[in-house]
């Protein structure tokens, strides 16, 4: 199939480009490299046999999206293309919404325009909210209420595609649409091509292997009293590689009608004591750890129920702790000490 990659250059999209290109399909990626590395793309484009397109463009361009989707006459698309860290959301609202939300409903609108009626797309665990202890772990059927302008972005982009579904099936050409709402998406590709380089990079798990390699003067570990058997936040860190895996059974199963919803996480919660315990254990070096008061908008634990993948769409993961997903990082980080840069360098050279 054709399909069209939003945000194909990030963390999260070239690690679905790499395993759409695997399945044999055809990735057509669309990214304005404001966060995402052109480095990425290039290393797929070097083993995809002339199936890989790049185009530098932001979503919002709904024309050009348009011309694209008839041009490559696109099947599916995949929407990661997002700006995704909750604190700058809080101190730059507008941006999230014009980004997340405004940009994206040009993106339908091309798929009306060019009659795509297949779209994946990328939510978020942060749609929940704070769910109080009786929601954990968390359902698709938990309220969804979000804390910060990132969640509030994702969860209007949800309700946009409910409304577009129904309007597309009023008008008797249904959509199939699939949103994942993802935990805490961590690792790195076991092949070794791709990791995640963000800047500034925030991510428990980076910023741990960053602090082990004497990239940063120690870390800290925010909060120290919570609700929780060691005080720190507890999350649930799915593989990258899981995830993806996700969104290809997404694609092939989705259905005509409604938009399903399916929460995406191993299933398992673990503490930010026991994240840095094994960062500890895999690297076998050890860094200076403080402890600072709780960061904003945090909730105490956050793990998903992923009982609704796992029966409709016949996902499990393949990675079930902390180790594993830690070892592909570190792995990552010490190949490649300044993320992508790392890569053009030896280009280069
Ligand atoms: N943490 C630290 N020190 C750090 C970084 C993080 O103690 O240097 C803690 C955080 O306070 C939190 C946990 O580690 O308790 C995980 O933090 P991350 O920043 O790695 O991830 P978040 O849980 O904040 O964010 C994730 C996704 C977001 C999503 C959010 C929903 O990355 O996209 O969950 O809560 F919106």
């Amino acid at each position: 199939m054709n399909i069209l990659i939003t945000g194909g250059a990030g963390y999260i999209g070239s690690h679905a480009v790499q395993r759409l290109l695997r399945e044999g399909h055809t990735a057509i990626v669309v990214d304005d490299l404001s966060r995402g590395h052109r480095e990425a793309v290039n290393q797929l484009d070097a083993h995809a046999d002339g199936r890989l397109y790049f185009y530098e463009s932001s979503v919002g361009d709904g024309t050009r999206m348009e011309r694209l989707m008839l041009d490559h006459d696109i099947d599916t698309v995949m929407h990661f293309a997002a700006l995704a860290y909750v604190g700058e959301s809080v101190e730059q609202p507008l941006r999230y919404y014009h980004n997340n939300v405004s940009c994206g409903i040009e993106l339908l609108a091309a798929c009306d325009r060019a009659a795509v009626s297949r779209f994946v797309f990328s939510s978020s665990c942060a749609t929940y909210g704070e769910p109080g202890d009786e929601h954990i772990p968390l359902t698709e059927e938990c309220p969804q209420s979000p804390v910060s302008p990132y969640g509030q972005t994702k969860l209007d982009f949800e309700r946009i595609l409910a409304a577009w579904s129904t309007s597309r099936q009023i008008a008797n050409e249904p959509v199939a649409v699939a949103m994942l709402r993802y935990f805490n998406v961590a690792g790195a590709d076991r092949s070794g091509t791709l990791g995640e380089d963000h800047a500034p990079e925030t991510h428990l798990i980076p910023v741990a292997i960053e602090a082990a390699l004497g990239k940063r003067d120690g870390m800290a570990v925010f909060g120290t009293d919570y609700p929780t058997p060691d005080g720190t936040c507890i999350r649930d860190y799915v593989h990258v590689e899981d995830l993806v895996d996700a969104h290809v059974r997404a694609m092939d199963r989705m259905q005509l009608g409604t938009p399903r919803a399916y929460n995406i996480g191993m299933g398992r919660g673990f503490s930010v004591r026991e994240v840095l315990a094994a960062v500890k254990r895999v690297t076998n070096v050890s860094f200076p750890v403080r402890e600072e008061p709780r960061r904003a908008g945090d909730p105490a634990r956050l793990f998903a129920c992923a009982d609704r993948a796992r029966n409709e769409l016949e996902w499990n993961t393949t990675v079930n702790d902390l180790e594993t997903v830690v070892e592909s990082v570190w792995h990552w980080m010490q190949q490649h000490p300044d993320g992508y840069a790392s890569v053009a360098a030896s280009t280069k050279s």
